[in-house]
Formats: structure tokens, C-alpha cells, sequence
């Protein structure tokens, strides 16, 4: 089994979109996703109603209760997928030794065109969902093609 996390902040808008594309793109037998946030702010919350709602215009199952990172995420997890830059410094931030499995989700987003951050959605509009479920869509299907390519090796 391998094991991806995805990170954002709050953990109820972009992270939990990201798991749920994910796990309906994969055999949940040999590939599964969870995922966290940095902050505390939302833990136990189901995904905010945005999410939910593109998600569901997309047939994709939507099902998770926020939780907060923690460092042991490093060892439980194979890949640990930040959303943004602050999201991969904060967690960096919590190790004492050198993180191997970090990644930025848009590092495998082939029109990212230099911008490696998923915008944060929270305050805007419903169109900043659908913009982030785009580029969480299309980088996942790169990200699956490195994890397969890698599990080759
Ligand atoms: P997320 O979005 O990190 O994609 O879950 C946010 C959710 C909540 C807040 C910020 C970002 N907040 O400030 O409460």
C-alpha cells in the first residue's frame, strides 16, 4: 500500500478536494489518500460546503473530518503533498531531521507555468473552486504517473 497525504491549511477546502480526486482516480487496494492541515482551526469539520459542492458536480465521493498535521505524518506517509509554499514550510519547520517525501501538489501541474501554490479559496468566490479543483485535477493525473513510475524502480 501507498500512502499519500495532501496538506493545506485549514484542511477543509483545497486538502480534502485533493484527497477525494485522488482516491476516486486509484484501486484504493495499492494507492490511498488522506489529508491534514497545518492550522487547528477547523479539526473535526466536514469539508467546507464548496468543496463539497464541486466535488459533487464532478461524481466525486467527498468524505473527511479536518485533522491538523503532525510530524509523524512524515514516517505514516510516502508522500506528503503540500497545497502551497507556507504549507510545505510550516511542516518542514516540525521535522529536527531532513524531510525526503515533501512536495508541492502544482510541482506536477503541467501548465503550472512557474506558479507552484494552489490558491487559497476560502475567501473568495465559488469560481476560486472550480479554479483549484482544475489544477488539483490535472496534477494529480501527473502525480500518479510519478508514483507509479517510481514504485517501478
Ligand atoms: P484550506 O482553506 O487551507 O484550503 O482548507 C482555508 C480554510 C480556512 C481558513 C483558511 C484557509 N481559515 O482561515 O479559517
Amino acid at each position: 500500500m501507498i500512502k499519500v497525504l495532501f496538506v493545506c491549511l485549514g484542511n477543509i477546502c483545497r486538502s480534502p478536494l485533493a484527497e477525494a480526486v485522488f482516491n476516486s482516480k486509484v484501486n484504493s487496494l495499492t494507492l490511498e489518500a488522506d489529508s491534514a492541515g497545518t492550522a487547528a482551526y477547523h479539526i473535526g469539520k466536514q469539508p467546507d460546503h464548496r468543496s463539497i459542492k464541486v466535488a459533487q458536480d464532478n461524481n466525486i465521493p467527498i468524505n473527511h473530518r479536518a485533522r491538523q498535521f503532525v510530524v509523524e505524518d512524515f514516517d505514516r506517509f510516502d508522500y506528503v503533498i503540500a497545497m502551497d509554499e507556507n504549507n510545505r514550510k510550516d511542516m518542514e519547520g516540525l521535522s529536527r531531521t531532513e524531510v525526503k517525501n515533501l512536495y508541492l501538489l502544482r510541482e506536477f501541474d503541467l501548465e503550472s507555468e512557474g506558479e507552484l501554490d494552489v490558491p487559497d479559496p476560502y475567501y473568495g468566490g465559488y469560481d476560486g473552486f472550480v479554479e483549484i479543483y482544475e489544477m488539483i485535477d490535472r496534477s494529480i493525473d501527473e502525480l500518479l504517473k510519478h508514483i507509479n513510475n517510481e514504485s517501478k524502480k
